[in-house]
């Protein structure tokens, strides 16, 4: 039974070899040939009959396994050869959660087959910590649009190993510790201020605000990254480069590449995502090595100065750690890259709900009032730890709209696991943790759908003890274990910050009157790296004190 696949193409090929012998009679010929097809057609039926469709089905036909202590993984079979690919095009996050639904046991792992991908989802909190702790999925999936944008020699998609560490340890010490954050807070509150001076100065109303975040979140990054200052109000040549290598990339990144998983169709190009990476490849290189060179120029200043950027810091590593130009403009571009979309996308969620949540605004707004005074302003980093409610406003929001659903980028088993209920996972399989439906799970949440802030806060008014980054499954939005974000410290420092700042100083209003309130707001969602709003935010503003710059 266990090689029915197997002799089914064994029978085929031997019927074909005699086809030479016959090709003297045609009509013994057709047969051979009627006979090759069915054979061919049972393999493929075969194979995707098993549960999880066909990719799964190869895979326990030819390595004839037990099925271990947890059974077969249950999962919807998909299409013969491309198994379940609409799952993954538009919102997956939903689709992949509506197909859990509907298959018992298979929220809490799931199996299916992307072409000749194995590919697992969970939608459960215990076996996501599983997934994501455990370092038999320490690995990402090989992706052509990632290496073709050069993130294998970056963070995120680097094999896991020395090099990988290197650069996790180098970014943790010298980018993303405390320290360094904090050090920045001044410049932040210099970039909130823009924002508020640029929303304030457009000439109409109402106003799209996604442009100014997107603008404001990739200048934060250039400065904390780069040391390079750009200006919110006129945007140079350089950012508008920048800006639209993001965009591209973005675009690239998040689309499902169908040659990833179907490998008879890598040599095509169909969707033209090898032709798309290069070109933008040959642009970063040009913006970064400009950027390197200008920073070789005042290196030496730099360290006798005992200051610098994360460009001086890569500049000065030494023996082992050392990184050749090709994979300092990798690690670069992946930090501009991975910084600055994320956090314009959380900021807009944030105040959209502010704008359909009247009571929730109102209640933020006298809680900055109490804390920086109603005519002060939000000048730095200090007030937030005083601000429980804007907390609570922001991981309310990250619950109900996480900017990786599906935690942006997967993991890969390197090695075959067993995780919780038993379920064995082979090496070489693709796991993807379905955080948006774990924060949507009443299971898990109480009335998940409603947006309620006050989970977030405990008694007396304290923050709760909830922490978002990652040791409690039932909301990680920044994913977990050795490969979690390593930028979560600086992301929520930005949109607290940023937020306060915006909710401070303006109203947020829907842009008609007559809408009941926050019926305006279009909360559909488009899923390309991140899952943003489909519609930009549209508000009205009023200025909420007095000597607004
Ligand atoms: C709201 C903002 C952000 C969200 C929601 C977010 C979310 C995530 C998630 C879900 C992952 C995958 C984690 C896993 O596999 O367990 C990730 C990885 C990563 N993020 Fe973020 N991120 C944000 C901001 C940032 C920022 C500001 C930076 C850097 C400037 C950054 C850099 C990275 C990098 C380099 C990785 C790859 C880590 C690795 O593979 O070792 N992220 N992020």
């Amino acid at each position: 039974m266990g090689s029915a696949g197997e002799s089914g193409w064994v029978v085929s090929l031997s019927l074909a070899a005699k086809a030479g012998e016959l090709s003297a009679d045609p009509s013994r010929l057709l047969a051979l040939a009627v006979v090759v097809a069915v054979c061919w057609l049972t393999t493929l039926l075969l194979h995707w009959a098993f549960p999880g469709g066909p990719a799964w089905g190869r895979y326990w036909w030819s390595r004839r396994r037990s099925w271990g202590i947890g059974g077969v993984i249950p999962g919807p079979r998909g299409l013969p050869v491309v198994g379940s690919m609409g799952l993954m095009s538009g919102l997956a996050h939903r689709k992949l959660a509506a197909a859990a639904d509907a298959i018992p046991g298979a929220r809490r792992l799931m199996a299916l087959s992307l072409g000749d991908t194995r590919v697992v989802v969970t939608c459960d909190p215990v076996v996501a910590r599983d997934i994501l702790n455990c370092s038999e999925f320490a690995d990402r999936p090989a992706k052509e649009s990632a290496y073709g944008l050069m993130f294998h020699r970056a963070i995120g998609f680097a094999p896991y190993g020395a090099y990988w560490r290197t650069l996790r340890r180098t970014a943790a010490t010298h980018l993303f510790s405390p320290k360094q954050i904090s050090a920045f807070g001044l410049h932040r509150a210099e970039i909130a201020a823009q924002m508020v001076r640029a929303l304030n100065g457009l000439p109409s109303q109402p106003v799209q605000v996604r442009k100014i975040v997107k603008r404001a979140s990739l200048n934060h990054v250039m400065w904390f990254v780069f040391g390079k200052k750009y200006g919110l109000e006129q945007e140079t040549e350089e950012s508008k480069e920048l800006r639209s290598l993001v965009e591209e990339g973005y675009e690239l990144l998040g689309k499902l590449n169908w040659s990833d998983h179907l490998p008879f169709l890598a040599g095509l190009d169909l969707q033209r995502v090898r032709s798309g990476c290069n070109g933008i490849v040959r642009r970063v290189e040009r913006f970064v090595t400009r950027i390197i060179a200008e920073h070789r120029v005042g290196h030496r200043r730099a360290a006798e100065a005992a200051t610098g950027d994360f460009v001086d810091v890569l500049l000065s590593l030494q023996g082992s750690d050392r990184l050749s130009d090709a994979d300092m403009v990798a690690v670069l571009w992946e930090m501009i890259f991975r910084g600055t979309d994320t956090v314009a996308v959380l900021i807009e969620w944030v105040l959209a709900r502010l704008v359909m949540h009247g009571e929730v605004q109102a209640r933020l707004q006298a809680e900055l009032d109490a804390v920086v005074g109603r005519n002060g302003a939000v000048t730095g980093p200090e007030a937030i730890p005083a601000l429980p409610y804007l907390q609570a406003v922001i991981k309310e929001t990250l619950r109900m709209h996480p900017p990786g659903p599906l935690l942006s980028w997967a993991r890969l088993a390197t090695s075959d696991a067993i995780v919780s209920g038993g379920h064995s996972v082979p090496a070489g399989t693709t796991a993807m943790v379905n955080m948006w439906a774990i924060a949507r799970d009443p299971a898990v949440w109480p009335d998940p759908l409603r947006f309620d802030p006050d989970r977030f806060i405990g008694p007396g008014g304290h923050a709760a003890e909830f922490p978002v980054m990652g040791s409690d499954l039932r909301l990680a939005p920044f994913g977990s274990g050795r490969r979690s974000c390593p930028g979560k410290g600086l992301a929520m420092a930005t949109v607290e910050l940023w937020v306060a700042a915006l909710a401070h100083e303006f109203e947020w209003r829907a842009p008609s009157d007559d809408a009941a309130e926050g019926g305006d707001v279009d909360l559909s969602e488009v899923l390309r790296l991140s899952c943003e709003m489909a519609a930009p935010l549209t508000v009205r503003l009023r200025r909420r004190r007095r000597g607004l710059a």
